[in-house]
């Protein structure tokens, strides 16, 4: 070992040859933690490895379960369509015509997952196709708002659109419709009847144009701001527990603004309303455009 003197001077105790054999036997302790280090880093790669695999399979089960599901729903639409056409497959009596309409919503709900659990998949194996056309803001807002009267006018509440301007964008307008569906739906479910209001929009901003969903409803609280973007996420109130739903639409929303090269974001206050916002490059730049 090497020691310094008073004057500062390296006294050298021990033989030189201890020294070597020192160094030595670090060399070798050195040599065997990186043989640990090199074994252990193999095996985190293979467990890493064996992940991916795992995940594969699973988005590949619950793919095939998917279409599985999907297929055999289109004949029991169509069949039960035209049960409730009396005119075109006989006369059914209050009875049977009420159990007709329960197998046509329920039918509808089974599809909307399926088609949302589908979607979800594709986000996140990124698969998801954009089409890239011409959309007029303004006319696309008119347009969600007349599908909307229906399910509006039965809960009396109000859906008003604040006036966009007259803006054209290179965008895919069926995922931009998806998108504000699934954050109407929701608001329509938070807001209280007859004194609900929904104002939707747009603001046309430098490079990218900035939609918005506001509802004067129950609100979500910080935490939960912070989750509710994640698939399956619910909060648990006794207004949530009353509806459907299964968690997917606003992860949904996400992946569509993320796909589409843009952000979504939400501002709330709990009992005073919520306003979910979403910004779009107003050029889409999507590389993963439908041939
Ligand atoms: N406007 C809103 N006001 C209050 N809470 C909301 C609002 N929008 C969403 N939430 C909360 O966020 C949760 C997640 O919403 P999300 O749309 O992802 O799922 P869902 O509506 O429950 O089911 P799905 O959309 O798949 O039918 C909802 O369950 C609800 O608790
Ligand atoms: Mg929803």
């Amino acid at each position: 070992m090497t020691e310094f003197s008073k004057t500062n001077k390296i006294t050298n105790k021990k033989p030189i040859s201890t020294n070597i054999k020192e160094i030595h036997e670090l060399n070798e302790n050195f040599k065997g933690m990186g043989q640990k280090v090199e074994k252990t880093l193999t095996v985190q790669k293979e467990y890493v490895e064996k992940l991916k695999e795992i995940d594969r399979k699973k988005v590949e089960f619950s793919s095939m379960v998917s279409h599985e599901l999907k297929t055999p729903l289109v004949p029991i639409l169509g069949y039960v369509q035209m049960l409730q056409k009396q005119e075109l497959m006989g006369e059914l009596n209050k009875k049977q015509l009420d159990a007709v309409d329960e197998i046509y919503s329920s039918a509808l709900k089974l599809q909307r997952l399926v088609g949302d659990i589908l979607t979800t998949q594709k986000l996140e194996l990124g698969k998801l196709e954009f089409n890239q056309e011409n959309v007029d803001v303004a006319e696309l807002l008119d347009l969600i708002i007349k599908d909307f009267s229906p399910i509006i006018s039965q809960k009396k509440i109000h859906l008003i659109k604040d006036n966009p301007e007259n803006i054209i964008i290179f965008s895919d307008k069926d995922r931009i419709n998806q998108v504000f569906s699934n954050l109407i739906k929701n608001a329509i479910d938070f807001v209280e009847s007859e004194k609900g209001q929904i104002t939707i929009g747009a603001k046309n901003k430098k490079e990218v144009i900035k939609f918005f969903v506001k509802d004067n409803g129950i609100g979500i609280s910080e935490i939960n701001q912070k989750e509710i973007f994640k698939t399956f996420y619910q909060i648990d109130t006794s207004t949530s527990r009353k509806r459907d739903g299964s968690g997917l639409g606003l992860a949904i929303c996400k992946g569509i603004i993320e796909g589409l090269g843009g952000k979504i974001w939400v501002e709330s206050k709990e009992n005073i309303g919520t306003t979910f916002y979403f910004e779009i490059p107003k050029q889409s730049i999507k590389i993963n455009t439908k041939k």
